[in-house]
């Protein structure tokens, strides 16, 4: 492991001050096997969230390792603090965006803190669970549609991406942003939580597909669509749960289903990797680092953006109709 990998698992927050040129993505035979094209195979992952369970364990892919319910809850407290720190300093009167919202926990806590939020998912599972856990916010708009094909109207002061952007194509990721553009205020930031590795970009392809990248990887792919990356901040609740779930994948490989016990193995698991925490998510992937291993495989990050001054320089000037056109928005969604 080269010292500058070890930075994004142990430095809590790297702040970016100068844009960065885009770099190629390094993909090893070991990746190239596991996706060769490097291409999602979208109704395949449509089909995967479709049949996803609508609790706060599954779209934080969490469910099947014998966790308890409050694995989520820790996991969701613990990514509050980065968001709370991402979004400290918007005002409360901004219009939220919730791209590939799930079952809207972070709908919900932005309706709670801000005037309006229009939230977008494209599974119908996960969909009717995000539109009853809205349905007592009246500034909740809820869309069940396919961010490739929503036309977001109006000015928004956050646009959150939370685990969206790894089941889009690179080709989609930029669409995806470059459309933003006209619909950010001119202070806005754009949140992303993404599941990252080590090096370059990976695809798993099978029944369940996700385009894993490094944080370079996305650092180049952002500034691509034009944006700069304001900070980059380790998630640790998730690498701390992350753990656990990889110690429990390696459980399930060694023993048969019967013996496998799993809500009392996967308690363990998960409790005594949460007792360790945070300190735990820096230590052990550490020490591992000595011995040449990378654990967790699997680690997660915060992205905030902002365009990049020439591309908020060229931004249409919608201003004057962005109240009324987020409206419409909520007109629409009824
Ligand atoms: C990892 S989950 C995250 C859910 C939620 N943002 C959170 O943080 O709890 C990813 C979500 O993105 C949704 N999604 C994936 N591709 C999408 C697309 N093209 N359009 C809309 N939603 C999508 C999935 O259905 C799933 O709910």
């Amino acid at each position: 492991m080269a010292p500058q990998d070890r930075t994004l698992v142990f430095h809590r927050r790297i702040v970016v001050t100068a844009p960065l040129r885009c770099q190629e993505s390094g993909q090893s035979e070991a990746d190239a096997a596991v996706g060769r094209s490097l291409q999602l195979d979208y109704s395949k992952v449509r089909a995967y969230w479709q049949r996803t369970k609508p609790s706060l364990l599954g779209p934080y892919m969490m469910e099947g390792f014998g966790f308890p319910a409050s694995a989520g809850r820790f996991r969701f407290r613990g990514e509050q603090d980065a968001v709370e720190e991402a979004v400290q300093d918007l005002r409360s009167s901004i219009s939220v965006l919730d791209f590939g919202s799930g079952v809207g926990v972070w709908t919900e806590y932005f309706a709670q803190r801000f005037a309006n939020v229009v939230s977008v998912e494209a599974s119908p599972t996960l969909y009717a669970a995000l539109k009853e856990r809205c349905s007592r916010y009246p500034n909740v708009a809820t869309f069940g549609s396919d961010v490739l094909s929503f036309e977001p109207k109006g000015r928004f002061g956050l646009v959150f991406l939370g685990g969206l952007l790894m089941y889009l194509n690179e080709r989609d990721v930029r669409v995806v942003l470059s459309r933003l553009v006209p619909c950010l205020e001119p202070d806005a930031v754009i949140l992303c939580r993404e599941s990252t590795i080590r090096h370059g970009a990976k695809t798993l392809q099978g029944d369940y597909q996700v385009a894993y990248r490094s944080v370079e990887t996305y650092q180049s792919i952002f500034s691509a669509a034009g944006f700069d990356v304001v900070s980059v901040e380790a998630n640790t609740a998730y690498i701390n749960v992350q753990m656990s779930c990889e110690l429990i994948k390696k459980w399930k490989a060694l023993v048969p289903e019967r013996f496998r016990c799993l809500p009392v193995v996967g308690r363990l698991a998960y409790w005594g990797l949460r007792l360790g925490y945070p300190w735990n998510t820096r230590l052990i992937p550490w020490l591992l680092a000595r011995l040449g291993r990378e654990f967790p495989s699997l680690t997660n990050h915060f992205f905030v953006l902002r365009p990049s001054v020439q591309v908020a320089a060229d931004r249409r000037d919608t201003s004057s109709h962005g109240t009324q056109l987020v409206e419409e928005m909520f007109e629409n969604a009824r």
